[in-house]
């Protein structure tokens, strides 16, 4: 009997060993992020990690890049694909779901909106599905500032009318209401962060925003200063605001990582659902950061000022009061020469 309780002890610890061994090689919970080899969600993994989480990355690697998944595994596979949902919930078991994939071009969603509500609305709900057949009790959700449209006021509340004005802002406020009525029949209990601009890079220089195809205004900037584009287009210089160009509220990515964590714990702590913004309460004009832009960098940004863009609000920003009260969260390296020096630091790292 003593030779057998031995045995089937020793049986026990090496079968624990391997388990753990074969899934990363430490007992940190895991929690699945997807989209968690794009800009937001591979620096959301580096702080999941740092907090003693183990991160599962499901991407389809349709823009984000596998050099980014570097604090867990990495499965390539489209939020379309049912079985591979339950292959990987079933093998990791994760204690929440962090949703961030999906396509965001708002361009591109006007011109082909059919693409966009197959990827970011389709590909949403077999994800909700999933999560709700395996059980998984907790579900943070990235949506955005482009749910308000073209709000009557310039600073946001969560609770200003959310009325978006192209395919892709509508493919996030379905999302939100899909949450909202998994929650109440499903008892799934949810974040939803509305992001408003995203900007900066690691603080380590470990991670960055796609530099090569950039669509967001300071890596832009940046591509223009290293001359990969012979001049930064200025859309509009008549908006109402004191120079002429656009108001927006940009948020150091190393900031909303954190909200993340704090948001999944909050959730694990047995708390109720909450929609929160996550922006700084201070609007740069674009004018004000290429000037930033300028004393940052020490490269020439020439620019040139063209006509608005369809559906440009004048000045958008976050009020985040609410943030800060449910979850403590303050943003702390959300200013321009932080965010342009980051970018610009990643940029010339990786040429
Ligand atoms: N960057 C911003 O300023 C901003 C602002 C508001 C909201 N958001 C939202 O935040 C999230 C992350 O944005 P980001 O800037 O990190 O974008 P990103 O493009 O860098 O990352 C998105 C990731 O999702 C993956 N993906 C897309 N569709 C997928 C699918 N069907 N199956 C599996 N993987 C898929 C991509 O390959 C990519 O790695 C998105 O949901 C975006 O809409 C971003």
């Amino acid at each position: 009997m003593r030779a057998f309780r031995c045995w089937f002890g020793a049986f026990l610890f090496f079968s624990f060993f391997f388990l753990v061994a074969a899934k990363g090689g430490n007992n940190k919970p895991f929690v699945l992020v997807t989209g968690g080899a794009g800009y937001i969600g591979s620096q959301t993994c580096k702080v999941l990690y740092e907090g003693g989480y183990t991160p599962v990355v499901y991407d389809s690697l349709q823009l984000g890049r596998k050099e980014a998944v570097k604090w867990g595994p990495l499965i390539v596979a489209d939020l379309n694909d049912r079985a591979a949902l339950d292959h990987v919930l079933d093998e990791y078991q994760p204690i929440g779901v962090i949703h961030f994939a999906a396509i965001a071009a708002v361009g591109e969603s006007v011109s082909n909106p059919a693409k966009y509500y197959r990827n970011n609305v389709v590909g949403s709900l077999t994800l909700l599905e999933a999560v709700k057949d395996h059980r998984i009790p907790v579900f943070i959700f990235s949506s955005s500032a482009a749910t308000y449209g073209m709000p009557l006021q310039s600073i946001i509340t969560e609770l200003t009318p959310q009325v978006p004005i192209n395919p892709y802002g509508n493919t996030k406020l379905i999302t939100e209401m899909m949450l909202a009525d998994f929650e109440r029949a499903y008892g799934i209990r949810y974040v939803c962060f509305r992001y408003f601009n995203a900007a900066g890079a690691d603080l380590e220089g470990e991670l960055g925003p796609d530099v090569t195809r950039p669509t967001h205004l300071i890596p832009v900037i940046v591509q223009t200063a290293a001359k990969e584009k012979p001049r930064l287009e200025i859309f509009g210089s008549d908006f109402p605001t004191p120079d002429g160009t656009g108001i927006r509220d940009y948020v150091h990515v190393v900031d909303l990582a954190r909200a993340h964590l704090l948001g999944l714990e909050y959730l694990l702590r047995g708390n109720p659902s909450v929609i929160l913004n996550l922006g700084t309460g201070h609007g740069h004009s674009v004018k004000e950061v290429v000037e930033t832009a300028q004393k940052v960098i020490p490269r020439e940004i020439p620019f040139v000022y063209s006509g608005r863009r369809a559906g440009d609000p004048p000045v958008l920003i976050a009020d985040f009061q609410k943030a800060r009260e449910v979850l403590g969260w303050e943003p702390l390296h959300s200013d321009l020469e932080t965010m342009i020096g980051g970018t610009w630091e990643w940029h010339e790292r990786k040429n």
